[in-house]
């Protein structure tokens, strides 16, 4: 490595016109609104090498749509296999199918793809329901809520504690490690909070083990490899991800369709009086309100768009630069919901999320129930609105204010 006349560290193969000596998160954070922030690298090259993309650590950023669609569908060029400067994942354990390539991939995946169906989901929308409802009951007469604590990180937490057959007590608990894998302080109180969330499900799986277990526990312990059985190693790695896959990245979309619809009264009204837009309104609002930035790590030295990128580099596809891409979409920052765009808020090729059709019927259900009961929905003047921008792009607090209907 040689060093250049930027700040820091530039390896001597990355072209001068692709080096962004920046923090990435704290440019997500310089203006009001994340995305209005991330919007403003549509304007530079498609391909960034960030001297400070995550945690410290520099990686290449694709900003386009078309180059994140790329990253997400070529999986011999850029391998998911975790990047070794990743220092907010303890190296000892794996998250599974999502860190694993072709051939393996196949057969972690397909253990799972059952419980997932359109058909798995929708046996578990009465279950969906009852707990909107529930939430939305406790502060429906109040006329206010702080969304995020009282409906947006509950709800998917319950759902996945529902899922995987864990005690409901549990709930407060799994918040706090939520919190602290994204917020703490240091490094280490994350990997703190990650291990905490370890040695919990090592405990559950083994008294799964010995019970006869829920229908998804026994489907992960008689999974195979092509002819083996999975190892703990892989059957914990299954479990963890399912475990955190489907947390922040529903709390924070939630967040945002919410932020969003606050301030949309003509949309309410809408959705109000057609509830059969709700769906193609999800659809609009997640390729606007993308909100992780999956990684991959390039698997050879090769040359991607023109740009000469190492083995063993790093790469993130921000879900929510490609979604805001002017290239792909006109007036990017304008939610139109008959817009109908096929974006890669959820990934793409062959890691594209297993829990989607979870995620799009907690965001109906979400939707349904609130217009229905609720009018004139928004921050209220003296609300507050704060976001993250570390690991996922989130909210951490949404005042809300309502009349019943
Ligand atoms: C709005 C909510 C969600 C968003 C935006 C989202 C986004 C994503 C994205 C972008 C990927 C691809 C990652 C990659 O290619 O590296 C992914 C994979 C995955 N997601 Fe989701 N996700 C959401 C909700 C959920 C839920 C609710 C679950 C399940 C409880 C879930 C389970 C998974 C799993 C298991 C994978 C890995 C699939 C594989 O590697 O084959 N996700 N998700």
């Amino acid at each position: 490595m040689a060093i250049t006349n930027m700040r820091r560290r530039v390896p001597d193969h990355v072209p001068p016109e692709c080096v962004w000596d920046h923090d990435f998160s704290a440019f997500l954070h310089e203006l009001e609104d994340p995305y209005l922030s991330g919007g403003r690298l549509h304007e530079g090259p498609g391909i960034l090498w960030a001297t400070l993309a995550a945690h410290g650590q520099p990686a290449w950023i694709f900003t386009q749509h078309a180059l994140v669609a790329e990253g997400f569908a070529d999986h011999e060029k850029f391998s998911s296999a975790r990047a070794a400067n990743n220092v907010v994942m303890d190296p000892n354990w794996m998250l599974l199918p999502v860190e694993a390539d072709k051939p393996q991939h196949y057969y972690y995946r397909r253990v799972l793809v059952p419980f997932f169906t359109p058909a798995a989901i929708n046996a578990r929308a009465s279950a969906v329901q009852e707990l909107c409802s529930s939430l939305i009951e406790g502060f429906a007469d109040r006329g206010s809520c702080e969304f995020v604590s009282e409906f947006a990180a509950i709800l998917p937490n319950a759902i996945v504690i529902s899922l995987l057959g864990m005690p409901r007590e549990m709930l407060p608990q799994f918040l706090q490690w939520e919190e602290t894998i994204i917020h703490g302080a240091t490094i280490d109180e994350r990997l703190a909070a990650g291990q905490a969330v370890i040695s919990y499900l090592k405990g559950f799986i083994a008294a799964q083990k010995a019970s006869p277990g829920t229908e998804l526990a026994q489907a992960i312990f008689s999974g195979k490899m092509e002819d083996r059985p999975l190892n703990d190693a892989e059957i914990l790695g299954l479990f963890y991800l399912l475990f955190v896959a489907g947390l922040d990245t529903v709390t924070s979309t939630l967040g945002w369709i919410m932020r969003h619809l606050a301030a949309d009264q003509a949309l309410q009204a809408r959705l109000r009086g057609s509830p059969r837009d709700i769906p193609a309104a999800i659809e609009e609002f997640t390729r606007a309100f993308g909100v992780s930035a999956p990684t991959r790590t390039v698997a050879n030295d090769l040359v991607f768009h023109g740009v000469p990128m190492k083995k063993g580099e790093p790469v993130l596809l921000p879900t929510f630069l490609a979604g805001r891409d002017p290239r792909a979409w006109p007036n990017p920052h304008v939610i139109d919901i008959d817009r109908k765009p096929r974006h890669v808020t959820f990934g793409a090729g062959p890691h594209v999320c297993l829990g989607i059709h979870l995620a799009k019927r907690e965001m109906r259900v979400m939707l349904e129930m609130f217009v229905s009961r609720l009018t004139n929905i928004r921050i209220p003047e003296d609300g507050r609105v704060e976001f993250h921008t570390t690991n996922t792009i989130g909210l951490d607090r949404l005042d809300l204010a309502w009349e019943p209907a």
